[in-house]
Protein backbone atom coordinates (compact mmCIF):
# COMPACT_ATOMS: atom_id res chain seq x y z
CA UNK A 1 0.00 0.00 0.00
CA UNK A 2 2.48 2.52 0.97
CA UNK A 3 4.64 1.58 -2.05
CA UNK A 4 1.57 2.63 -4.26
CA UNK A 5 0.99 5.42 -2.47
CA UNK A 6 4.33 6.41 -3.28
CA UNK A 7 4.38 5.64 -7.18
CA UNK A 8 0.71 7.70 -7.03
CA UNK A 9 2.27 10.59 -5.86
CA UNK A 10 5.66 10.49 -7.96
CA UNK A 11 2.70 10.19 -10.61
CA UNK A 12 1.21 13.63 -10.00
CA UNK A 13 4.16 15.24 -9.44
CA UNK A 14 5.60 14.15 -12.70
CA UNK A 15 2.25 14.94 -13.98
CA UNK A 16 1.97 18.20 -12.80
CA UNK A 17 5.73 19.27 -13.99
CA UNK A 18 6.43 19.04 -17.88
CA UNK A 19 9.79 17.60 -18.37
CA UNK A 20 12.87 19.32 -18.32
CA UNK A 21 13.33 20.30 -21.97
CA UNK A 22 15.90 18.38 -24.36
CA UNK A 23 17.93 19.72 -26.68
CA UNK A 24 19.83 18.25 -29.47
CA UNK A 25 23.45 17.90 -29.36
CA UNK A 26 25.45 19.93 -31.50
CA UNK A 27 28.80 19.07 -33.00
CA UNK A 28 31.78 20.04 -31.22
CA UNK A 29 33.10 23.87 -32.68
CA UNK A 30 37.06 23.31 -34.58
CA UNK A 31 40.00 22.26 -31.78
CA UNK A 32 42.70 24.87 -31.69
CA UNK A 33 46.43 23.40 -32.23
CA UNK A 34 48.64 24.24 -29.19
CA UNK A 35 49.68 27.25 -31.16
CA UNK A 36 46.50 28.64 -31.44
CA UNK A 37 45.89 27.40 -27.68
CA UNK A 38 48.95 28.89 -25.97
CA UNK A 39 48.01 32.50 -27.88
CA UNK A 40 44.59 32.32 -26.55
CA UNK A 41 45.70 31.31 -22.96
CA UNK A 42 48.10 34.28 -22.99
CA UNK A 43 45.27 36.74 -24.58
CA UNK A 44 43.16 35.55 -21.98
CA UNK A 45 45.62 36.06 -19.14
CA UNK A 46 46.70 39.46 -20.28
CA UNK A 47 42.74 41.11 -21.52
CA UNK A 48 40.36 39.34 -18.98
CA UNK A 49 41.73 38.05 -15.94
CA UNK A 50 41.28 41.53 -14.36
CA UNK A 51 37.55 41.04 -14.15
CA UNK A 52 36.95 37.55 -15.08
CA UNK A 53 39.50 35.89 -12.79
CA UNK A 54 42.95 34.19 -13.16
CA UNK A 55 40.59 30.85 -13.64
CA UNK A 56 37.77 31.97 -15.38
CA UNK A 57 35.76 32.12 -12.47
CA UNK A 58 34.14 35.31 -12.87
CA UNK A 59 33.28 38.34 -9.90
CA UNK A 60 37.37 39.21 -9.49
CA UNK A 61 35.94 43.08 -10.50
CA UNK A 62 32.96 44.04 -10.88
CA UNK A 63 29.86 41.97 -11.53
CA UNK A 64 32.01 40.16 -14.89
CA UNK A 65 30.29 36.43 -15.08
CA UNK A 66 31.96 33.09 -14.89
CA UNK A 67 33.55 31.91 -18.27
CA UNK A 68 33.56 28.47 -17.22
CA UNK A 69 30.12 27.50 -16.45
CA UNK A 70 29.03 24.37 -18.72
CA UNK A 71 25.36 26.24 -19.28
CA UNK A 72 27.32 29.20 -21.23
CA UNK A 73 29.15 26.66 -22.80
CA UNK A 74 26.46 24.82 -23.97
CA UNK A 75 24.14 27.56 -25.21
CA UNK A 76 26.21 30.74 -25.79
CA UNK A 77 29.22 29.51 -29.07
CA UNK A 78 29.68 31.33 -30.84
CA UNK A 79 27.23 34.42 -30.27
CA UNK A 80 26.69 35.15 -26.50
CA UNK A 81 30.89 34.63 -26.28
CA UNK A 82 31.94 36.35 -29.71
CA UNK A 83 29.81 38.96 -29.89
CA UNK A 84 30.14 40.56 -25.90
CA UNK A 85 34.31 39.49 -26.53
CA UNK A 86 34.35 41.33 -30.09
CA UNK A 87 31.49 44.20 -29.72
CA UNK A 88 31.02 44.81 -25.90
CA UNK A 89 28.12 45.46 -24.12
CA UNK A 90 27.19 49.27 -24.27
CA UNK A 91 26.91 50.74 -20.66
CA UNK A 92 28.69 47.70 -18.73
CA UNK A 93 32.49 47.31 -18.27
CA UNK A 94 32.91 44.85 -20.54
CA UNK A 95 34.14 46.63 -23.86
CA UNK A 96 34.80 45.12 -27.30
CA UNK A 97 38.38 44.04 -28.56
CA UNK A 98 37.86 43.56 -31.93
CA UNK A 99 40.12 45.73 -33.66
CA UNK A 100 37.31 46.93 -36.22
CA UNK A 101 35.97 48.81 -33.44
CA UNK A 102 39.63 50.12 -31.93
CA UNK A 103 40.32 47.42 -29.84
CA UNK A 104 43.63 44.60 -29.55
CA UNK A 105 42.61 41.80 -30.79
CA UNK A 106 41.80 40.65 -34.83
CA UNK A 107 39.06 38.42 -36.18
CA UNK A 108 41.30 35.02 -35.53
CA UNK A 109 41.90 35.89 -32.08
CA UNK A 110 38.76 36.35 -30.98
CA UNK A 111 37.30 33.47 -32.56
CA UNK A 112 40.69 31.62 -31.02
CA UNK A 113 39.61 32.94 -27.96
CA UNK A 114 36.17 31.97 -28.10
CA UNK A 115 36.91 28.18 -28.89
CA UNK A 116 39.72 28.20 -26.03
CA UNK A 117 37.05 28.96 -23.53
CA UNK A 118 34.37 26.26 -25.12
CA UNK A 119 37.30 23.67 -24.73
CA UNK A 120 38.30 24.72 -21.23
CA UNK A 121 35.05 24.40 -20.07
CA UNK A 122 34.33 20.90 -21.03
CA UNK A 123 30.68 21.14 -21.73
CA UNK A 124 28.85 19.77 -25.26
CA UNK A 125 26.75 22.69 -27.62
CA UNK A 126 23.35 22.04 -27.46
CA UNK A 127 21.18 23.41 -30.84
CA UNK A 128 18.81 26.21 -29.65
CA UNK A 129 15.65 27.16 -31.54
CA UNK A 130 15.75 30.32 -33.23
CA UNK A 131 12.24 30.66 -32.54
CA UNK A 132 10.54 33.86 -30.36
CA UNK A 133 9.50 32.24 -26.94
CA UNK A 134 5.91 33.45 -26.31
CA UNK A 135 4.65 34.69 -22.66
CA UNK A 136 2.72 37.49 -21.49
CA UNK A 137 5.09 40.43 -20.48
CA UNK A 138 3.14 41.97 -17.86
CA UNK A 139 3.06 38.68 -15.96
CA UNK A 140 6.61 38.33 -17.04
CA UNK A 141 7.20 41.64 -15.18
CA UNK A 142 5.71 40.27 -12.15
CA UNK A 143 7.80 37.05 -11.98
CA UNK A 144 10.63 39.37 -12.10
CA UNK A 145 9.75 41.72 -9.76
CA UNK A 146 9.37 38.72 -7.44
CA UNK A 147 12.42 36.18 -8.49
CA UNK A 148 14.92 38.51 -10.17
CA UNK A 149 15.46 41.52 -8.88
CA UNK A 150 17.08 41.22 -6.02
CA UNK A 151 20.70 40.23 -8.24
CA UNK A 152 19.79 42.05 -11.65
CA UNK A 153 18.73 44.89 -10.18
CA UNK A 154 14.70 46.73 -10.69
CA UNK A 155 14.78 47.49 -14.32
CA UNK A 156 17.11 44.34 -15.39
CA UNK A 157 20.07 46.72 -15.03
CA UNK A 158 22.22 44.51 -13.16
CA UNK A 159 23.46 44.68 -9.31
CA UNK A 160 25.61 42.16 -9.25
CA UNK A 161 24.69 40.11 -11.93
CA UNK A 162 24.58 40.52 -15.62
CA UNK A 163 22.45 43.39 -16.94
CA UNK A 164 19.40 41.82 -18.50
CA UNK A 165 17.18 44.30 -20.10
CA UNK A 166 21.19 45.48 -21.84
CA UNK A 167 20.59 46.63 -25.78
CA UNK A 168 23.62 45.20 -27.05
CA UNK A 169 22.70 41.72 -24.99
CA UNK A 170 19.42 41.54 -26.08
CA UNK A 171 20.51 42.10 -29.66
CA UNK A 172 22.14 39.24 -30.21
CA UNK A 173 20.79 36.67 -27.29
CA UNK A 174 18.08 34.59 -28.81
CA UNK A 175 15.23 34.29 -26.45
CA UNK A 176 16.23 30.18 -26.43
CA UNK A 177 19.68 31.23 -24.53
CA UNK A 178 17.59 33.43 -21.94
CA UNK A 179 15.13 30.61 -21.34
CA UNK A 180 18.38 28.29 -21.34
CA UNK A 181 20.06 29.93 -18.76
CA UNK A 182 16.55 30.40 -16.77
CA UNK A 183 15.83 26.95 -16.99
CA UNK A 184 19.62 25.32 -16.20
CA UNK A 185 21.19 28.28 -14.08
CA UNK A 186 24.61 28.70 -14.43
CA UNK A 187 26.33 26.02 -12.78
CA UNK A 188 29.30 27.70 -10.29
CA UNK A 189 27.54 30.69 -9.90
CA UNK A 190 24.29 32.11 -8.01
CA UNK A 191 22.34 31.53 -11.44
CA UNK A 192 20.40 28.75 -10.18
CA UNK A 193 18.06 26.56 -12.01
CA UNK A 194 14.11 27.96 -12.05
CA UNK A 195 13.32 24.61 -13.22
CA UNK A 196 10.41 23.13 -11.34
CA UNK A 197 10.55 26.41 -8.78
CA UNK A 198 8.23 28.66 -11.79
CA UNK A 199 5.83 26.75 -13.84
CA UNK A 200 7.27 26.54 -17.82
CA UNK A 201 4.34 29.22 -18.42
CA UNK A 202 6.33 31.62 -16.45
CA UNK A 203 9.75 31.35 -17.50
CA UNK A 204 8.30 32.02 -21.04
CA UNK A 205 6.59 34.60 -19.53
CA UNK A 206 9.78 36.20 -18.15
CA UNK A 207 11.48 35.39 -21.01
CA UNK A 208 9.07 37.37 -23.40
CA UNK A 209 9.16 40.47 -20.63
CA UNK A 210 12.96 40.70 -20.78
CA UNK A 211 12.75 40.54 -24.39
CA UNK A 212 10.03 43.53 -24.67
CA UNK A 213 13.33 45.63 -22.90
CA UNK A 214 15.43 45.10 -26.16
CA UNK A 215 15.07 48.66 -28.42
CA UNK A 216 17.05 49.65 -31.22
CA UNK A 217 20.58 49.00 -30.80
CA UNK A 218 23.14 52.59 -31.35
CA UNK A 219 25.65 51.86 -34.16
CA UNK A 220 27.85 49.34 -32.65
CA UNK A 221 30.70 50.64 -35.03
CA UNK A 222 31.26 53.87 -34.78
CA UNK A 223 34.24 55.63 -37.85
CA UNK A 224 37.45 55.40 -35.65
CA UNK A 225 39.34 58.61 -34.35
CA UNK A 226 42.87 58.82 -34.54
CA UNK A 227 44.89 58.13 -31.28
CA UNK A 228 46.63 60.93 -30.11
CA UNK A 229 50.46 61.76 -30.09
CA UNK A 230 52.21 62.53 -27.33
CA UNK A 231 51.97 66.35 -27.58
CA UNK A 232 48.69 65.74 -27.19
CA UNK A 233 48.71 64.19 -24.07
CA UNK A 234 48.45 67.42 -21.63
CA UNK A 235 45.21 69.05 -21.23
CA UNK A 236 45.55 72.44 -20.74
CA UNK A 237 49.51 72.67 -21.44
CA UNK A 238 49.51 76.35 -19.75
CA UNK A 239 47.55 75.81 -16.86
CA UNK A 240 48.47 75.92 -13.40
CA UNK A 241 48.77 72.56 -11.42
CA UNK A 242 45.48 71.15 -9.83
CA UNK A 243 45.54 70.85 -5.82
CA UNK A 244 43.89 67.86 -5.06
CA UNK A 245 42.83 65.83 -1.87
CA UNK A 246 43.17 62.27 -2.59
CA UNK A 247 41.26 59.81 -0.73
CA UNK A 248 43.25 56.44 0.55
CA UNK A 249 46.06 58.62 -1.33
CA UNK A 250 44.74 57.25 -4.58
CA UNK A 251 40.79 58.67 -5.52
CA UNK A 252 40.26 62.00 -6.61
CA UNK A 253 35.93 62.96 -6.96
CA UNK A 254 34.49 63.26 -10.06
CA UNK A 255 33.18 67.29 -8.71
CA UNK A 256 37.15 68.26 -8.30
CA UNK A 257 38.09 67.03 -11.10
CA UNK A 258 35.30 68.67 -13.01
CA UNK A 259 36.14 71.95 -11.21
CA UNK A 260 40.08 71.23 -12.14
CA UNK A 261 39.25 71.22 -15.43
CA UNK A 262 36.49 74.38 -15.59
CA UNK A 263 39.63 76.23 -13.98
CA UNK A 264 41.71 74.83 -17.05
CA UNK A 265 44.26 73.08 -14.31
CA UNK A 266 47.39 71.09 -16.40
CA UNK A 267 46.78 67.55 -15.96
CA UNK A 268 47.12 64.50 -17.84
CA UNK A 269 44.17 62.35 -18.45
CA UNK A 270 44.20 58.05 -18.58
CA UNK A 271 41.54 56.63 -20.20
CA UNK A 272 42.56 52.78 -18.82
CA UNK A 273 39.44 50.85 -20.48
CA UNK A 274 39.50 49.37 -24.46
CA UNK A 275 40.24 51.88 -27.23
CA UNK A 276 36.99 50.91 -28.22
CA UNK A 277 35.31 52.33 -25.63
CA UNK A 278 37.17 55.24 -25.62
CA UNK A 279 36.52 56.15 -29.20
CA UNK A 280 32.65 55.47 -28.65
CA UNK A 281 33.02 58.42 -25.60
CA UNK A 282 35.40 59.66 -23.08
CA UNK A 283 36.47 62.74 -21.00
CA UNK A 284 37.89 65.27 -23.36
CA UNK A 285 41.30 65.28 -23.12
CA UNK A 286 41.93 62.08 -22.19
CA UNK A 287 44.50 59.58 -23.82
CA UNK A 288 43.74 55.65 -24.00
CA UNK A 289 45.99 53.87 -21.93
CA UNK A 290 44.93 50.66 -21.53
CA UNK A 291 45.03 48.40 -18.53
CA UNK A 292 46.82 45.88 -20.36
CA UNK A 293 49.47 48.20 -21.90
CA UNK A 294 53.06 47.18 -21.98
CA UNK A 295 53.69 50.25 -19.56
CA UNK A 296 57.80 51.03 -20.97
CA UNK A 297 56.40 51.46 -24.31
CA UNK A 298 53.67 53.70 -23.01
CA UNK A 299 56.03 56.37 -21.16
CA UNK A 300 57.45 58.06 -23.88
CA UNK A 301 55.56 61.57 -23.79
CA UNK A 302 54.19 60.72 -19.87
CA UNK A 303 56.15 63.58 -18.29
CA UNK A 304 56.59 62.76 -14.35
CA UNK A 305 55.53 66.28 -12.84
CA UNK A 306 52.53 66.51 -14.22
CA UNK A 307 49.50 65.29 -12.51
CA UNK A 308 47.73 62.29 -14.09
CA UNK A 309 44.27 61.23 -13.40
CA UNK A 310 43.08 57.15 -14.40
CA UNK A 311 39.61 56.68 -14.87
CA UNK A 312 38.14 53.11 -16.15
CA UNK A 313 34.37 51.88 -15.80
CA UNK A 314 34.69 49.22 -13.32
CA UNK A 315 34.61 51.26 -11.54
CA UNK A 316 38.61 51.88 -10.86
CA UNK A 317 40.23 48.23 -10.88
CA UNK A 318 41.89 48.75 -14.28
CA UNK A 319 42.57 52.29 -13.46
CA UNK A 320 43.95 51.24 -10.19
CA UNK A 321 46.24 48.32 -11.72
CA UNK A 322 47.56 51.16 -14.05
CA UNK A 323 48.45 53.70 -11.58
CA UNK A 324 50.35 51.08 -9.30
CA UNK A 325 52.53 50.70 -11.92
CA UNK A 326 53.25 54.09 -12.71
CA UNK A 327 54.18 54.69 -9.06
CA UNK A 328 56.18 52.02 -8.82
CA UNK A 329 58.17 54.09 -12.20
CA UNK A 330 58.73 56.82 -10.39
CA UNK A 331 54.98 58.49 -10.80
CA UNK A 332 53.63 60.30 -8.04
CA UNK A 333 51.35 63.13 -9.15
CA UNK A 334 49.10 60.26 -9.98
CA UNK A 335 45.38 59.37 -8.99
CA UNK A 336 42.14 57.39 -9.29
CA UNK A 337 38.97 58.82 -10.31
CA UNK A 338 36.85 57.71 -8.02
CA UNK A 339 33.55 57.26 -9.41
CA UNK A 340 34.58 56.04 -12.56
CA UNK A 341 33.38 57.08 -16.18
CA UNK A 342 30.12 55.85 -15.80
CA UNK A 343 29.91 57.87 -12.34
CA UNK A 344 30.86 60.57 -13.96
CA UNK A 345 27.95 60.79 -16.75
CA UNK A 346 25.37 59.47 -14.65
CA UNK A 347 26.55 62.82 -12.17
CA UNK A 348 25.92 64.95 -15.69
CA UNK A 349 29.48 65.70 -16.91
CA UNK A 350 30.15 66.09 -20.10
CA UNK A 351 32.16 63.38 -22.29
CA UNK A 352 33.27 63.64 -25.83
CA UNK A 353 31.30 61.12 -28.14
CA UNK A 354 31.21 59.59 -31.48
CA UNK A 355 28.85 60.50 -34.68
CA UNK A 356 25.76 58.65 -33.84
CA UNK A 357 26.55 57.58 -29.80
CA UNK A 358 23.55 59.43 -28.04
CA UNK A 359 22.17 56.43 -25.73
CA UNK A 360 25.59 55.79 -23.91
CA UNK A 361 24.60 57.97 -20.69
CA UNK A 362 21.51 56.18 -20.13
CA UNK A 363 22.51 52.88 -21.09
CA UNK A 364 25.03 53.58 -18.12
CA UNK A 365 22.81 52.62 -15.17
CA UNK A 366 25.64 51.71 -12.77
C1 LIG B 1 36.95 45.66 -16.96
C2 LIG B 1 36.33 44.40 -16.63
C3 LIG B 1 36.20 43.34 -17.72
C4 LIG B 1 37.20 42.85 -18.55
C5 LIG B 1 38.67 43.23 -18.55
C6 LIG B 1 36.56 41.87 -19.40
N1 LIG B 1 35.24 41.75 -19.08
FE1 LIG B 1 33.89 40.47 -19.96
N2 LIG B 1 32.41 41.25 -18.78
C7 LIG B 1 32.57 42.20 -17.80
C8 LIG B 1 31.27 42.49 -17.21
C9 LIG B 1 31.01 43.47 -16.07
C10 LIG B 1 30.32 41.68 -17.89
C11 LIG B 1 28.81 41.64 -17.66
C12 LIG B 1 28.18 42.76 -18.46
C13 LIG B 1 26.68 42.79 -18.31
O1 LIG B 1 26.19 43.28 -17.29
O2 LIG B 1 26.01 42.31 -19.25
C14 LIG B 1 31.08 40.92 -18.86
C15 LIG B 1 30.49 40.00 -19.73
C16 LIG B 1 31.20 39.15 -20.56
C17 LIG B 1 30.60 38.09 -21.37
C18 LIG B 1 29.13 37.72 -21.40
C19 LIG B 1 28.94 36.52 -20.52
C20 LIG B 1 27.50 36.15 -20.27
O3 LIG B 1 27.25 35.36 -19.33
O4 LIG B 1 26.61 36.63 -20.97
C21 LIG B 1 31.63 37.48 -22.02
C22 LIG B 1 31.52 36.30 -22.96
C23 LIG B 1 32.85 38.17 -21.65
N3 LIG B 1 32.55 39.17 -20.76
C24 LIG B 1 34.11 37.81 -22.11
C25 LIG B 1 35.27 38.54 -21.84
C26 LIG B 1 36.55 38.22 -22.41
C27 LIG B 1 36.83 37.02 -23.30
C28 LIG B 1 37.43 39.17 -21.96
C29 LIG B 1 38.88 39.36 -22.34
C30 LIG B 1 39.13 39.55 -23.75
C31 LIG B 1 36.69 40.07 -21.08
N4 LIG B 1 35.38 39.65 -21.04
C32 LIG B 1 37.23 41.15 -20.39
C33 LIG B 1 33.76 42.80 -17.42
C34 LIG B 1 34.97 42.63 -18.05
C1 LIG C 1 20.87 35.14 -6.49
C2 LIG C 1 21.07 36.05 -7.59
C3 LIG C 1 20.25 35.83 -8.85
C4 LIG C 1 18.89 35.72 -8.98
C5 LIG C 1 17.83 35.79 -7.88
C6 LIG C 1 18.64 35.57 -10.39
N1 LIG C 1 19.82 35.58 -11.09
FE1 LIG C 1 20.01 35.40 -13.11
N2 LIG C 1 22.03 35.48 -12.92
C7 LIG C 1 22.70 35.69 -11.75
C8 LIG C 1 24.12 35.69 -12.01
C9 LIG C 1 25.21 35.91 -10.99
C10 LIG C 1 24.28 35.45 -13.40
C11 LIG C 1 25.58 35.32 -14.17
C12 LIG C 1 26.08 33.94 -13.94
C13 LIG C 1 27.42 33.70 -14.57
O1 LIG C 1 28.44 34.05 -13.95
O2 LIG C 1 27.42 33.16 -15.70
C14 LIG C 1 22.92 35.34 -13.94
C15 LIG C 1 22.65 35.11 -15.28
C16 LIG C 1 21.39 35.14 -15.83
C17 LIG C 1 21.11 35.06 -17.23
C18 LIG C 1 22.13 34.95 -18.35
C19 LIG C 1 22.51 36.36 -18.77
C20 LIG C 1 23.65 36.45 -19.76
O3 LIG C 1 23.81 37.52 -20.36
O4 LIG C 1 24.39 35.49 -19.95
C21 LIG C 1 19.75 35.17 -17.37
C22 LIG C 1 18.95 35.17 -18.68
C23 LIG C 1 19.19 35.29 -16.04
N3 LIG C 1 20.22 35.27 -15.13
C24 LIG C 1 17.85 35.42 -15.77
C25 LIG C 1 17.32 35.46 -14.50
C26 LIG C 1 15.90 35.51 -14.22
C27 LIG C 1 14.81 35.62 -15.26
C28 LIG C 1 15.77 35.49 -12.86
C29 LIG C 1 14.49 35.45 -12.06
C30 LIG C 1 13.54 34.40 -12.43
C31 LIG C 1 17.10 35.43 -12.29
N4 LIG C 1 18.01 35.42 -13.31
C32 LIG C 1 17.37 35.43 -10.94
C33 LIG C 1 22.16 35.86 -10.49
C34 LIG C 1 20.82 35.75 -10.19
Amino acid sequence: MKRMLAILASLTFASSLAAKPVYEKQDPPRRLNALQSAKAEANYQKYCSLCHGADRQGYANDHAPSLRSKSLFESGVPHAILRPLSYGREGTAMAGYLDEVGGPMDLDEVWDLTYWLFWQSGAERVRLSENPVAGDISKGEAVFKQHCTSCHGEQGEGVNAPALANPSALAHNKDEFIRYAIVNGRDGTPMKSFYGILSDQDIDNVTAFLRSKARHQSQSSVPLRALPTPEQYIVNPQGADPQFTLTDDMYVSSADLHQALQDKKRMILLDTRVPSVWQRAHIEGAIPFPYYSDLDDKLAGLPKDVQIVGYCSCPRAATEHVIRQLRDKGYSKTAVLWEGIFGWMNLGYPVTRADGIIDEADAATH
